[in-house]
């Protein structure tokens, strides 16, 4: 079976299951767990920031971040179309009492004029604007890229409007390998950041919230507060580290797959291949005789696995356990739903 449903379907390799299994661990809770401080401390060094914190889950990663930089009652800037929007059920608002105002779905492409002209400074009978949050990669913009160049306007623009800036950076080490840009680029970018194991790495669990020392122990807090205190942790954090130190640079081999079914598909006028830059294909079948749930079902019957995003919208997504056999097998069954359709 080939699954492409989405890049956190992947099972640890044996080299990481190994390394999970030799961790030495303590109870994290009571800072007691090496482990886990040693991820900590080599993502925050990544980013070139002071420190990171280890999450469960992006969802609880996002929503302590935004917690830190967005007072309940006070607002959250971001795309219609974000994760922290679209796919946290309210978080922002149940968890944080978060204000959230949307600027139209664009996916990673920002116009800087447009969320400036949104900002609204404290001192008026207004919600206060106090951050806004950028997705990098763009999960429903396609694993899209923002270019460097318009995050440092952003920030540049939100620095003098003294509002906070947050990325959720799932896949910000796709975004890293598609566009070469050094990741402590990123970091000065952000006041937090939000990043994955989980995803495309292939690690089995695990968040990062990266930001300045304050804020992260104040992320310990919060994250305590949310249920999200884990103890002999190392265990996954082994597994987390094993991602980071083999599973990033390979991304290319997933990217470059991507694009090849995305090709493949792109004369059924369903997706434009020279937007596919990472490992997301959106599937975009208004114009198409199959709506998005009978081509997942109907490709499922032939063992090949895609999601359904939308009525209209499947995503195929490629991964480290995603081999050229599969894509070849998807592309073929795809391609033989579309042309019969
Ligand atoms: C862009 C983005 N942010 C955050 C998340 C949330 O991650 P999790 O499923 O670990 O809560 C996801 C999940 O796919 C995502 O795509």
């Amino acid at each position: 079976m080939a699954d492409l449903r989405s890049d956190t379907v992947t099972r640890p390799t044996p080299a990481m299951r190994e390394a999970m299994a030799a961790a030495p661990v303590g109870d994290d809770v009571f800072g007691d767990d090496p482990t886990v401080a040693d991820l900590e401390a080599h993502v925050a060094r990544l980013f070139g920031h002071e420190a990171a914190l280890f999450a469960p889950s992006g969802t609880m990663a996002n929503q302590i971040a935004m917690q830190l930089v967005v007072p309940a009652g006070e607002e959250l800037l971001a795309g219609a179309d974000a994760h922290v929007v679209t796919y946290e059920l309210g978080a922002a608002a149940a968890l944080g009492g978060i204000s959230t105002r949307t600027w139209p779905s664009r996916g990673a492409a920002l116009d800087v004029d447009e969320i400036v002209a949104m900002i609204r400074p404290a001192g008026y009978p207004s919600v206060p604007t106090r951050a806004v949050a950028v997705e990098q990669t763009h999960n429903l913009g396609g694993g899209s890229i923002t270019p460097l160049e318009t995050l440092r306007r952003l920030r540049e623009a939100t620095r003098a409007a003294g509002v906070s800036l947050h990325c959720d950076g799932a896949r910000i080490w796709h975004a890293h390998v598609a566009d070469g840009v050094p990741l402590p680029a990123y970091g000065e970018l952000f006041d937090t950041l939000s990043v994955c194991l989980s995803k495309g790495l292939g690690a089995p669990v695990g968040s990062l919230i990266v930001g300045s020392a304050e804020r992260i122990a104040r992320a310990r807090q919060l994250r305590k507060r949310m249920g999200g205190g884990m103890r002999q942790v190392g265990i996954l954090a082994a597994a987390g580290r094993h991602a980071l130190d083999h599973h990033v640079e390979r991304l290319a081999e997933d990217h470059a797959r991507a694009r090849r079914i995305a090709e493949a598909l792109e004369p059924f006028g369903v997706v434009e291949a020279a937007t596919v830059r990472t490992n997301l294909v959106m599937l975009d079948l208004t114009k198409a005789a199959l709506d998005a749930p009978a081509l997942v079902a109907r490709a499922a019957e032939r063992d090949v696995h895609i999601a359904v995003m939308l009525p209209r919208i499947a995503r195929v997504v490629t991964h480290l356990d995603v081999d050229d056999d599969d894509t070849d097998r998807a592309i073929e069954v795809l391609t033989g739903l579309l042309r019969a359709a």
